[in-house]
């Protein structure tokens, strides 16, 4: 209680709009962390976790084998995409929203994605919605943004989903000292991550809204997921199920490989499909949880799902997702965790869920400046805002990419590049410390480029390196 006196003080010289938003983000909170104090042990009983039955993950190559019906406006027409959009570039040093990073030709994922978008519409005379979900970290600056798809064929809405104030890690008091989220006091809230969605979506009124508009179901997904897009099997999939077996949730998962193996995975858990995260695994399982082998997919974060489902588990108050306790240092170097949920958790409370193993193309997130350089990269290319693998390329598989910490930031590795080398034929490429590209390389087989501490290394311009390795002076 000591806690929501600190937090309701905070209430005093707000306007009434502000009241009632806060208000709600305050209920929301007082109800996590009320979960949170409660929770004793972990989230799963791992002898409980058995292997999802045979027919609850379809492989995609089967639901696809149908074939599109001539009416696909119908279902298109029932269709809403939600990009979850509350999260900043920081990771690639780069302020402001994710969203609005550069990837391809000049076009931000966002303009990617309102593209992709519009050329639906307009290829089947359709009227798909993108709804994105903000954060306070992200909804001016994307706002801003928004203008410029005016005289698209995109119908845009956006909503903001919850602030939560930060908890001293010791005390378990709020860091936040008032409601402002700018000048000192940004350290204080966070967005609780993106199992908010339902909570949010709910609340703005904007569900129901598109209900009323005869929209029925969502398709979400990572913005920064270039591989995202709007899969008309899928789609159809859902929208074609008999009365009374309406699928409410479909999550897509891939075939994990060595790369991967931190993704959640779907477990069958008390007669449920149930997304299984590493952090709830018990310390001594981690080891059997990355296995390739006994957990062999994991979650895409593409999820579908039923807009009529979400508002009657919202107003039965029925979701109670998996609290995964994120601790964080600050600036000023204060021990703080923060609660979040993820959007996936949520599959254990739907009828009907259903996971399809969709192909590794659907999953092509961008989290670094590696992932970066190789949709930039001749490896793929551009229609109607989505990435396809270039059929120049032999083999199915993606090159492994590890660019060193002076490319981290987007803008020092675009330095770092006169022009995208030629990846056609590359399979490995490692890069470490100060190295510049020349204009027209090209990269086969294995590279490795090491500059050790105080050299540099220029690939001239033209150069074609194949199976080498350079370091220093000297060239193998
Ligand atoms: P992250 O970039 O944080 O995800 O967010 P991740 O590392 O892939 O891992 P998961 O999926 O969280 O396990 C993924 C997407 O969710 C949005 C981000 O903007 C990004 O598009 N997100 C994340 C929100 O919209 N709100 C949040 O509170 C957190």
């Amino acid at each position: 209680t000591l806690m929501y006196t600190e937090l309701e003080k905070l209430l005093d010289n707000t306007t009434e709009a502000e009241k009632e938003v806060y208000e709600k983000d305050f209920d929301g909170f007082k109800n996590l962390f009320h979960r949170f104090l409660q929770v004793k042990g972990p989230s799963v009983e791992w002898i409980k976790i058995k292997r999802p039955p045979e027919d609850s993950i379809q492989p995609y190559e089967k639901i696809a084998a149908r074939g599109l019906p001539d009416n696909m406006a119908e279902s298109l027409n029932k269709l809403v995409v939600v990009k979850l959009n509350g999260g900043l570039g920081t990771s690639m040093g780069c302020k402001g929203p994710k969203s609005l990073i550069s990837v391809r030709n000049e076009n931000t994922f966002l303009d990617l994605t309102v593209q992709q978008i519009e050329h639906l519409n307009k290829t089947y005379n359709t009227d798909v919605p993108l709804v994105l979900m903000n954060s306070f970290n992200t909804d001016e600056d994307t706002k801003k943004t928004l203008q410029k798809y005016t005289h698209h064929r995109v119908k845009i809405h956006t909503f903001n989903q919850s602030r939560y104030p930060r908890i001293n890690k010791e005390s378990l008091l709020p860091m936040a000292t008032n409601l402002s989220t700018s000048g000192h006091n940004t350290e204080g809230w966070y967005p609780p991550g993106h199992g908010d969605i339902y909570a949010s979506f709910y609340n703005s009124g904007l569900l129901d809204q598109l209900i009323k508009q005869g929209k029925e179901y969502i398709f979400v997904s990572n913005i920064d997921n270039l591989g995202a897009t709007v899969d008309l099997n899928i789609l159809h999939h859902l929208t074609s199920q008999p009365n009374g077996k309406r699928c409410e949730f479909i999550m897509e998962v891939t075939d994990k490989t060595r790369a991967d193996v931190k993704g959640g995975t779907l477990i069958q858990y008390d007669g449920k499909l149930r997304l299984l995260e590493i952090a709830q695994v018990p310390k001594a399982h981690v080891d059997e949880f990355k296995s390739v082998s006994k957990f062999k997919i994991f979650n895409t974060n593409n999820l579908w799902i039923s807009l009529a489902a979400i508002k009657r588990l919202q107003e039965q108050k029925a979701m109670d997702l998996e609290i995964i306790v994120n601790p964080k240092t600050l600036d000023g170097g204060q021990n703080v965790i923060q609660l979040e949920t993820a959007v996936g958790a949520a599959i254990k409370c739907f009828d009907n869920a259903l996971g399809i193993n969709v192909p590794r193309s659907r999953f092509l997130p961008v989290k670094t400046t590696s992932d970066l350089l190789l949709v930039m990269s001749n490896l793929y290319s551009l229609e109607a805002g989505s990435l396809t693998m270039s059929p120049k390329r032999e083999f199915p598989t993606t090159p492994h990419v590890k660019l060193g910490s002076s490319f981290t930031k987007v803008q020092e590795y675009l330095m770092r590049f006169e022009s995208i080398p030629d990846m056609l034929e590359l399979d490995h490429l490692t890069v470490s410390g100060d190295v510049t590209f020349g204009k027209n390389v090209s990269l086969k087989g294995t590279v490795i480029i090491i500059a050790n501490h105080g050299d540099r290394i220029d690939i001239p311009a033209g150069s074609m390196l194949e199976n080498k390795i350079v370091s220093g002076n000297l060239r193998i």
